[in-house]
């Protein structure tokens, strides 16, 4: 079958709260083609369960959801981003209202509705908007259903991002960062098998995160780091990478594949407690928020919990709250951990630490514009800078609408510009042939696997020199075959995503090699110590990872 050319204003990859937020902005200034690698629901923001932070309460204030933001950071946030985020996240939520999501309510004073605020670790009072605990699920369909209704707007499901347009497609070597340009994207239609060419004057990569790289995640299969790979190979900076937060309670089950249930921090906020497996309570010997300290510090005392007595879980009891309470407020987290047979309203729940959250990404300045032009970032695949060295519990989906939202006022002014001197150099079709061998493809799904379980034993939640040396020799040969295999292979989504986790494993452990300190979500036992000087590793292709010295907040 023979590739097509598409041409819109704008094209945003990705169909999670960042991607549909932004193009139902931008489609008021142009034509808007969204294509997304399966069904357009497909995301990490469909599986969200806490809710999202924001200042809605008359006992909160900005500078309490700021502080709290840059201290989970510890030291590395962007200040200016971080007040952004949180200044504009009220305006957010109530659009998404306006928009049609449904968030929980409860009766205020005067016997009105107000909306139910959650509790999360790190946050010094409740400010968690939320759907019971399917946030996302709630989000995610009011804006798929926006986005229906709009005219300008095309979605293109089943249709996997395979490589960014920019010069380097064209042979020319990678400029500095300012100098390449982005034309829109290569783009595999899962379903013919054919890959087109979608140009756009502006493109938005919202792909979301790198879950999948580890062999146990709260991520969905789609996680897999491909705009963040496309970047790199474009040439744009990539900071960051190596602070994955491992969220500290997600569902034990014996089960070895596939995404681990989440049990909310929610279920924290509303009064659970973390116990070990001689049923004592450990956090209060580790921090004065107890069980709702922040991340990196829960998942970390649990790992030492763990390994400690050589356990494979511990547990998170709410058998304090009732039936009712639990099965209204946690419906889904009720059923899912009745199905495997635990009553919480009586029974522990088995949790264990899990790869849940990328706090790096593509970087981005304060409008999420990337170091290549025309080419804009948002979401979990951004790295603006907010999240620093650990990302506060329900501040993803707000950073995915609030730096959607700067996206989108850029976006007049840029098409305002672009026009008077927008040409598209002729970029040939997609003319890669290939071949498929299934021993060769039965070897390279091995190589994922080992990639999975690499990041998991030797660049998990404690890291040490001697794991991270020897984790970068095995990532070179498997990413290796990997890359060789995608070379004379025929294209797939999912070949493309093997490619892709490859490049992503070795730009975190080249990331976490590369820091000398312990900070956030980085803790290295041969560095214990966070280091005073405060710096970002920054990569790009063809200049390695190197540290960067930030401003102090
Ligand atoms: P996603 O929602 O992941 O969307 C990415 C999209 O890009 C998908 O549509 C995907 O198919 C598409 N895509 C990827 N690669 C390609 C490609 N090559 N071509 C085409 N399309 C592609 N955060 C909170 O703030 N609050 C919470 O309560 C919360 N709970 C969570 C619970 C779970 C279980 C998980 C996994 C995450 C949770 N998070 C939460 C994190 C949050 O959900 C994500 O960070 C956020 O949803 C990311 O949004 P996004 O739009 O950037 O990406
Ligand atoms: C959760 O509900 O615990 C997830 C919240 C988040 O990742 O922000």
């Amino acid at each position: 079958m023979k590739s097509k050319k598409y041409r819109s204003d704008f094209l945003v990859i990705g169909s999670g709260i960042a991607g549909l937020a932004f193009a139902i902005k931008a489609s008021r200034f142009g034509t808007v083609n969204l294509t997304t690698k399966k069904k357009d629901s497909d995301s990490n923001t469909n599986y969200a369960q806490g809710g999202i932070a924001s200042v809605l309460s008359p006992g909160d204030s900005f500078e309490k959801h700021i502080d709290d933001t840059l201290k989970a950071g510890a030291g590395l946030c962007n200040r200016a981003a971080v007040e952004i985020l949180v200044r504009s996240g009220p305006e957010r939520i109530i659009e998404l209202m306006e928009w049609g999501t449904h968030f929980s309510e409860k009766k205020g004073p005067q016997g009105n509705p107000v909306l139910d605020l959650g509790r999360e670790g790190g946050h010094s009072l409740n400010r968690i908007v939320h759907a019971r605990d399917l946030t996302g699920k709630e989000v995610e369909r009011a804006l798929i259903e926006k986005v229906a209704q709009i005219d300008n707007i095309r979605i293109f499901e089943n249709h996997t991002a395979v490589d960014l347009l920019t010069e380097h497609q064209l042979g020319t070597k990678i400029r500095k960062p300012g100098r390449v340009h982005c034309y829109g994207a290569y783009i595999l239609d899962n379903t013919t098998g054919v890959v087109n060419t979608f140009n756009a004057k502006m493109t938005l990569l919202a792909t979301g995160g790198v879950g999948q790289v580890y062999l146990h995640t709260t991520n969905p299969e789609i996680a897999t780091g491909d705009g963040i790979a496309m970047a790199y190979r474009a040439g744009a900076l990539i900071a960051d990478m190596e602070f994955i937060q491992f969220h500290p309670t997600a569902l034990y089950t014996p089960k070895t594949s596939g995404p681990c249930f989440l049990i909310s921090e929610a279920v924290r906020g509303e009064g659970a407690i973390l116990l070990n497996w001689q049923g004592e309570r450990f956090m209060e010997r580790v921090h004065p928020l107890r069980d709702l300290a922040p991340r990196d510090i829960v998942a970390r005392a649990i790992d030492t919990e763990l390994k400690k007595h050589g356990v494979t879980n511990v547990y998170l009891d709410i058998s304090k709250k009732s039936r009712g309470f639990l099965k209204k407020r946690f419906p889904n987290i009720y059923s899912r951990c009745e199905e495997e047979g635990i009553d919480i309203s009586k029974d522990p729940i088995p949790v264990v630490p899990v790869a849940h959250y990328l706090c790096g990404g593509v970087v981005s300045d304060i409008d999420a514009k990337t170091t290549i032009e025309n080419l804009y970032v948002s979401g979990e695949s951004a790295c603006t800078g907010v999240h620093g060295a650990n990302r506060l519990a329900s501040n993803s989906l707000l950073e995915g609408i609030v730096f959607s939202h700067r996206a989108f006022l850029r976006a007049e002014e840029h098409l305002q510009n672009i026009n008077k001197k927008f040409k598209i150099p002729d970029f040939p079709s997609w003319n890669k042939e290939g071949t498929f061998d299934l021993e060769e493809w039965v070897l390279v799904q091995h190589d994922i696997e080992d990639v999975k379980r690499l990041m998991w034993d030797y660049v998990g939640i404690v890291r040490s020199d001697k794991r991270l040396q020897k984790a970068y020799r095995r990532i070179l040969v498997l990413a290796d075959d990997i890359h060789d295999y995608y070379k004379k292979s025929t294209i797939s989504s999912r070949i493309v995503e093997l490619r892709n986790m490859a490049t992503v494993a070795k730009l975190i452990i080249r990331s976490a090699m590369t820091r000398k300190d312990s900070i956030g979500l980085h803790y290295n036992s041969d560095h214990p110590e966070a280091s005073p000087i405060r710096a970002s590793v920054v990569l790009q292709a063809g200049r390695g990872a190197r540290l960067v010295k930030r401003r102090r907040n």
